[in-house]
């Protein structure tokens, strides 16, 4: 190297920082900097969506349709049939957020003048429901919401399924059939779908009116019916005779609905020999009463713990129901821990377990290989078994 000495090196610096200087002086103040990339992930996947409640509809005597366009300065991002909305919720003191399948199409997110989407809420029982029965009784016309979406992996992958899907729906679980429904008869997904939707009487089937109208040759929608009711269509449960009866030989079967619904499908499915590669499931939230999950060490589920909450330097100790998840106990005192599923799937309430005992069911255990060999767990689908300690990042 070349060494100029102390007067040539301090005469070119000066030099560089006066060429500087007039750059800047002569630059924008704008920031020109494109990132085209992070832009149309940004569009794609935004963090989130401030929406309005077009229109409410019911669609059943205990469902209501709500349909949400994007406030001004907000675009609908694109989404696929069968994945959800995840909406922030304020319900009395509480902060929460709960996850809906969209039951429109997503061609009526992009096109026409006012796109949209929808979801449709079932009204949960007058003993829980906390959620679910807010929603049905109070939101209107007008409302501001913000969203999050589109998240799941819950929709028709052409490399992987058959074209001739079967949809094997419960209760509320028939919403992601009709956004694939709508699709399919609007032209925009060439596959044939026969949907098979148990309810146990006629007043709980949801969306009818919408699927019945859609029926076309590509989609064909059956009623089983499992109470007394001499409604027309099939009489039963989703079991394996009614399964074969509308089966072709490579059938992919979607299946979407409450866990008791879910585990007998997925026996039913056994028992007809469909490998799993052909079977796509989506339960749609955690058990409701954790002491009937598979494993559960306890007899009842009753009494409280101490739950330590960690967020960087600051540490709260709360209390957490044995009944409830800790994602629960985290919103019951306003603590901070977002959500998307909470059924265990995405990942999103992931928190590192210091100590204690839990509980986490099978089916609600989406967590990835490493995460349970370090000790993370997902909050919405953990129960506290003794007091405990948890590690939660700070929002
Ligand atoms: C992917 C996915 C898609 C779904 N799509 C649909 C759909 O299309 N339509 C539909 O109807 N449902 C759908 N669901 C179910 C939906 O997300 C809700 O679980 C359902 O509406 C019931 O909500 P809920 O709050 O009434 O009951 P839960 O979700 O069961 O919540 C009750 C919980 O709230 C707790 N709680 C009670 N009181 C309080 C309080 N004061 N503070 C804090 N917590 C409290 C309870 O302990 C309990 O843990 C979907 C679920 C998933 C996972
Ligand atoms: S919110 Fe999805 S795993 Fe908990």
């Amino acid at each position: 190297m070349k060494v100029y000495g102390f007067l040539k090196d301090v005469t070119g610096a000066s030099r560089v920082t006066e060429a500087r200087r007039k750059l800047i002086e002569s630059g924008s103040p704008d920031n020109l900097y494109h990132d085209h990339i992070k832009e149309v992930a940004q569009e794609l996947h935004p963090d989130k969506v401030e929406v309005i409640v077009t229109k409410v509809e019911d669609v059943s005597p205990t469902a209501r349709k709500f349909t949400f366009q994007a406030c001004e300065g907000y675009q609908l991002p694109p989404f696929q049939c069968g994945q959800y909305v995840s909406l922030d919720l304020e319900i009395g003191d509480t902060l929460t957020t709960r996850p809906y399948s969209i039951c429109s199409a997503p061609y009526q997110a992009r096109s026409g003048e006012a796109p949209f989407f929808a979801v449709t809420v079932r009204n949960g029982r007058p003993d829980s429901g906390f959620a679910a029965n807010h929603i049905y009784a109070n939101v209107k016309e007008g409302d501001r919401f913000t969203a999050h979406l589109p998240y799941g992996q819950f929709y028709y992958e052409p490399l992987r399924d058959s074209r001739h899907v079967v949809a094997l729906a419960g209760g509320s679980g028939i919403t992601p059939f009709a956004s694939m429904a709508e699709e399919i008869a609007h032209g925009r997904l060439d596959i044939d779908l026969t949907i098979l939707y148990g309810s146990v009487s006629s007043r709980d089937i949801i969306l009818e009116k919408q699927l019945s109208e859609i029926q076309c040759e590509k989609v064909k929608f059956v009623n089983v019916i499992s109470g007394e009711d001499d409604y027309p269509g099939e009489k039963g449960f989703l079991n394996r005779d009614l399964i074969r009866k509308y089966s072709k030989p490579d059938s992919t079967y979607f299946v979407c609905g409450p866990l008791p619904m879910y585990e007998f499908v997925k026996g039913e499915l056994d028992a007809l020999g469909v490998p799993a590669r052909r079977i796509r499931m989506e339960v749609f939230g955690a058990p409701r009463d954790v002491t009937k999950a598979k494993g559960y060490p306890r007899e009842t589920a009753e009494g409280t713990c101490r739950l330590t909450v960690q967020r960087g330097m600051q540490e709260d100790v709360i209390e957490a129901r044995i009944s409830e998840p800790l994602t629960v106990a985290l919103e019951r005192a306003g603590i901070k821990n977002g959500s998307r599923c909470r059924s265990g799937a995405c990942g999103y309430c992931r928190a590192k377990l210091v100590s204690g005992e839990v509980f986490i069911p099978s089916e609600g255990d989406g967590r990835r290989r490493a995460d349970k060999q370090f000790g993370y767990v997902h909050a919405c689908s953990t129960w506290p078994l003794s007091d405990c300690t948890i590690r939660i990042p700070i929002l």
